[in-house]
């Protein structure tokens, strides 16, 4: 149970989807799930930015063997509900990720669109692995046939919001995820 209460920038509108507690079960069976994959490896896991910080950060507390981090940060909707699929590198990998094992770290996949980009550029620098974990997967509406390894919860088609994931930039720092209702 939650001991925050966010009643400030909470919406009466707003439903709720998955709780901060479902959501931190989920994050520690996925956590098993990566060390399992990842053993005697030192895996690099690289979270995409902006939603994906706040995974990034409880996940690799569920990972109990060694491993770095980095962050890459893409530009998909911007301020829009709907990709545009014209994707654009906002700040580069610093790590170099020739011969690593890396997961690649999403909050939501929708269209797939980000997803296809980053796998194909990541590609170019010859990683011995690629994996993609995402906490969320709107499968009904994927464009592009790309496996994903680990998937925390399948949703609807819907909007959702909190645990990293903006509205026009706000309501990342809700603990639990939303449905906007509109
Ligand atoms: P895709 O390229 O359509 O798969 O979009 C992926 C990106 O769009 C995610 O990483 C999010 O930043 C954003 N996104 C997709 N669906 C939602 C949503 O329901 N709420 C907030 N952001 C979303
Ligand atoms: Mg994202």
């Amino acid at each position: 149970m939650s001991i925050v209460t966010q009643k400030k920038i909470l919406d009466e509108s707003y439903k709720i989807l998955i709780s901060e507690s479902r959501i931190q079960e989920r994050l520690q069976e996925i956590g098993s799930e990566i060390e399992q994959a990842c053993e005697g490896q030192t895996p690099i896991l690289i979270g995409v930015l902006n939603g994906g910080f706040i995974v990034l950060a409880d996940l690799i507390r569920y990972i109990n063997i060694d491993c770095e981090i980095d962050f890459i940060r893409i530009s998909s909707y911007g301020d829009e509900k709907e990709s545009s699929g014209h994707i654009k590198v906002l700040k580069p990998l610093s790590a170099d990720i020739k011969g690593r094992h890396v997961i690649v770290v999403e909050d939501i996949v929708d269209s797939g669109l980000s997803l296809q980009f980053l796998k194909k550029m990541l590609s170019a620098f010859e990683p011995a692995s690629l994996r993609i974990a995402t906490l969320l997967h709107k499968k009904s509406r994927m464009k592009v046939n790309i496996p994903i390894d680990f998937v925390g919860f399948e949703i609807e088609d819907k909007f959702v919001i909190g645990y990293g994931l903006d509205d026009r930039q706000l309501k990342r720092n809700l603990r639990s995820i939303y449905i906007v209702d509109n």
